[in-house]
């Protein structure tokens, strides 16, 4: 059975954005034009301090609706009411989110018009912060953060990078590109994905390293590219996703959770930490299967002998999850150079797994390192072949053969539990 691939299609939706009182409001005027690109309706609401920043007429032109500022403007509210605009959105886009809107969000006010329609409407609500990076940082937006997503909002971002104020960190709003594309990937109609909408993910991806001493360490070849296009794909189609990252240089996929660690230990105490309560988890990363015995505090020096490192058994994240009783469906990866089959069902079967994915490495132009992959998956009778293709495109496959299964089994249970 091979999948075709095909570009995530956008469905036309109606989205509310909301312009909250920081300087990235700017970039919001980019958004609109994005939005629209996608096939969005967008209608623009206004705190008073954005409109302190940037001009209502911008949003107007752009978004070609106008543009709504207070809840006590008679001439609007005769044209479109608060409640009816609030029935309207499909989908509730905040962008930037200041830490004052966040705060005023998580408390469930309702002191302006933007505060008002989020409490009186159903629609998915989209964060995308934007702020100093010591406010982000600031438990009560950490506090007023884990509240708002308890509740279900979905991140978008922020951004590490240079401020605005001067200063370097956390607190960029997130490009305009990225924001629309994952407020207009999980309002597509790709039915194939739709199973992932308000799923709660784990992924895991790129390396571990293993210290031997302050500078040196074991690692391998793995970008984290593979895991990074699994989890952005599952975002995008409007799963919760949580990612788990071995050190690589690449970006957080827009309204992915991220939490970086470094070696297999870390990673699965970060894996068991996260664990509850997801539906699925998709171990990408290559995780290193042995570790120094010891690790030295200061730098080795350099002798005329020849130096050997004692190595230790890692423990194997994935087998040890599948014992547990609350275990999710879980995905293995298989990185294998020869007899791929019989090594992939080995694991499957060893560790338990609901099903693997197996790439040949060591093939030029797939697996470690490059853009594209090719698999070959496995689960207890039946396989799937998913073609050489862009990693993203293959992430997309292989979620859906994994919404499928995840189906499957669902039904099975539930025909088990009525008979
Ligand atoms: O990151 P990229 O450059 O994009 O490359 C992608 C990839 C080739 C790394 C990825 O597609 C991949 O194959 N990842 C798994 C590589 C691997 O470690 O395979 P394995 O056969 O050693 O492990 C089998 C499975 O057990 C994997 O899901 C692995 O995450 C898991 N494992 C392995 C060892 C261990 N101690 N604990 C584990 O959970």
């Amino acid at each position: 059975m091979s999948i075709p691939s095909s570009a995530l299609p956008v469905a036309a939706t109606r989205v509310l954005l909301g312009i909250g009182g920081g300087i990235a409001a700017y970039k919001s005027a980019e958004l609109v034009r994005r939005l629209r690109d996608g096939g969005a309706d967008v209608r623009v609401v206004m705190t008073a301090s954005a409109q302190q920043l940037v001009g209502e007429a911008t949003f107007q032109a752009l978004s070609g609706n106008p543009v709504r500022t207070s809840l006590w403007d008679a001439e609007a509210e005769a044209a479109m009411g608060h409640i009816e605009l609030a029935r309207w959105a499909d989908q509730l886009l905040i962008a930037p989110a200041t830490a004052d809107l966040m705060a005023r969000l998580a408390a469930g006010m309702a002191d302006d018009l933007l505060t008002t329609l989020v409490l009186a409407s159903k629609a998915p609500l989209w964060l995308a912060p934007a702020m100093n990076q010591q406010m982000w940082a600031h438990p009560a937006t950490q506090v007023n953060l884990s509240k708002l997503r308890a509740r279900g909002v979905s991140l978008l971002g922020p951004a590490v990078g240079d401020q605005a104020c001067g200063d370097v960190g956390p607190g960029r709003m997130l490009e305009p590109g990225a924001i629309a594309r994952a407020v207009l990937g999980a309002c597509s109609d790709d039915v194939e994905l739709a199973g992932l909408a308000g799923m709660p993910l784990l992924v895991s991806a790129g390396p571990t390293f293993e210290d031997i001493d302050p500078v040196r360490y074991l690692g391998n070849r793995s970008s984290g590219r593979m895991g990074y296009a699994i989890a952005e794909i599952a975002a995008t189609a409007g799963a919760k996703v949580t990612l788990v990252s071995g050190p690589v240089s690449l970006a957080t996929p827009a309204g992915v959770r991220r939490i970086d660690v470094r070696s297999a230990l870390d990673m699965q105490a970060a894996v068991d930490a996260e664990v509850q309560g997801k539906v699925a988890f998709i171990s990408a990363a290559a995780v290193a299967d042995f570790r120094p015995a010891l690790v030295s505090g200061s730098k080795i020096k350099k002798g005329d002998a020849e130096l050997e490192v004692k190595l230790v058994r890692n423990p194997d994240i994935l087998a040890e999850l599948s014992q547990r009783a609350d275990r999710p469906f879980l995905v293995g990866f298989a990185a294998e150079t020869e007899d791929v089959e019989q090594h992939a069902r080995e694991k499957l079967s060893s560790k338990r797994l609901d099903m693997i994915a197996a790439n040949r490495v060591g093939m030029h132009g797939s697996g470690f390192e490059s853009a594209e992959n090719a698999l070959t998956v496995y689960w207890n009778g039946g396989d799937a072949e998913i073609a050489l293709a862009d990693k993203r495109d293959v992430a997309r496959q292989l979620l859906a053969l994994m919404v499928r299964r995840i189906a499957d089994r669902d039904g099975h249970n539930q025909r088990g539990v009525a008979s």
